[in-house]
């Protein structure tokens, strides 16, 4: 996911119905939680009994994975390296779910044998997913390896690293970072106002940058390997074998959602509104903070007896008609004046 840094809109509902597990209107959509109607499906039709997620945040889509498990019977753990108070407290409902403390390769490393899915969403980044993506493959060895399921396939995340700990990865395996940037679809660089990073690549594109690069070039000289691609919500991506024996069923559920170009023209809507409402956001909280400083100077000159001998002096000059007075500096304080 991106790194939601997003403020809460105003006029939103404090929470989404239950049953009704969707992204609030205006907040970033950052959880794979979106799209469990098209996830479980495709892992009932691979007959998933162990699951592995790699990056669970606060547990939105951990809950979901949880109920879909209570079904199917499989078994959820998730991995997370500072889990938030929301995703300790779904440990507490639910200790059926393993929450494993740890980054994604420590976690992997921990594991006596491979789960039969991993959703990897840790961090989004060409060093970290390939390292991953290795580690997986070399544990699996000559065995098949698990169904792959993976965010942020699309803009922002498919051409451009982004950080959570840019010092957990090797500086000269890293892009050149920007601090507390913003990005915007359409500008390779760091844009103006756009959507908020911590650190992020401070340029789009190239070798060695972004999820899809890291996960094309793990496919590359793996032709037994089939992606798709369900352009919504930063993009949802499945890497299955196809020689799995229920490889045929899972193409044949994902293929009217893959790369869908109608999906893509909504999504391409979707983040130019969230990207304008960041700007938006943005150049309001700094006229906010100019409004600020013009009324405490104000408050500061109304104070002060020298305003108030300029407004004789205009009075006079102008002959009763002054260029100012202190009612209207008041009722501007007062925001009286429209
Ligand atoms: C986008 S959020 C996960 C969202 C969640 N999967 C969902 O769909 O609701 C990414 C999470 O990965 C965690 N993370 C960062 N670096 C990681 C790493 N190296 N390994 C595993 N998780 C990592 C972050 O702390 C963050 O909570």
């Amino acid at each position: 996911m991106p790194q939601p840094i997003a403020s809460r809109p105003i006029n939103v509902p404090e929470k989404p119905e239950q049953s009704e597990q969707v992204t609030e209107a205006l907040q970033w959509g950052y959880s794979l939680a979106n799209v469990i109607e098209i996830m479980t499906p495709c892992l009932d039709a691979a007959g998933i009994k162990s699951l592995l997620e790699i990056g669970s945040f606060r547990g939105e889509l951990t809950e979901e994975l949880l109920k879909w498990a209570e079904g199917s019977g499989a078994s959820v753990a998730t991995v997370e390296p500072l889990p938030p108070p929301d995703l300790l407290d779904l440990k507490e409902r639910r200790p059926e779910l393993e929450l494993i403390e740890d980054t994604g390769v420590g976690a992997l490393e921990g594991l006596d044998s491979l789960p039969d899915a991993i959703v990897i969403d840790g961090d989004h980044n060409y060093y970290t997913l390939s390292g991953e993506l290795e580690k997986i493959a070399g544990m699996a060895g000559d065995d098949p390896l698990p169904f792959l399921l993976f965010h942020d396939m699309c803009w922002p995340h498919e051409r451009r690293d982004t950080y959570y700990a840019p010092d957990r990865i090797p500086e000269d395996e890293r892009q050149p970072l920007g601090h507390n940037c913003t990005i915007a679809p359409g500008n390779p660089g760091l844009s103006k106002g756009g959507l908020p990073y911590e650190w992020a690549a401070a340029h789009e594109g190239g070798p060695k940058n972004g999820v899809l690069t890291a996960i094309e070039d793990f496919i590359e000289g793996r032709p037994n390997l089939q992606l798709a691609t369900v352009p919504v919500f930063f993009g949802f991506g499945l890497l299955w074998q196809t020689d799995a024996p229920w490889a045929g069923r899972v193409a044949e559920l994902i293929a009217p959602y893959d790369n869908n170009p109608v999906l893509k023209r909504v999504e391409g809507n979707r983040v130019a509104h969230l990207v304008n409402g960041h700007v938006d956001a943005a150049t309001i909280r700094d006229l906010t903070a100019q409004l600020a400083r013009q009324d405490e100077l104000f408050g500061r000159m109304l104070q002060s007896s020298a305003l108030g001998l300029a407004e004789k002096l205009s009075n006079l000059k102008q002959r009763g008609n002054p260029i100012f007075t202190r009612q209207e500096i008041q009722d501007l304080l007062d925001r009286k004046v429209k």
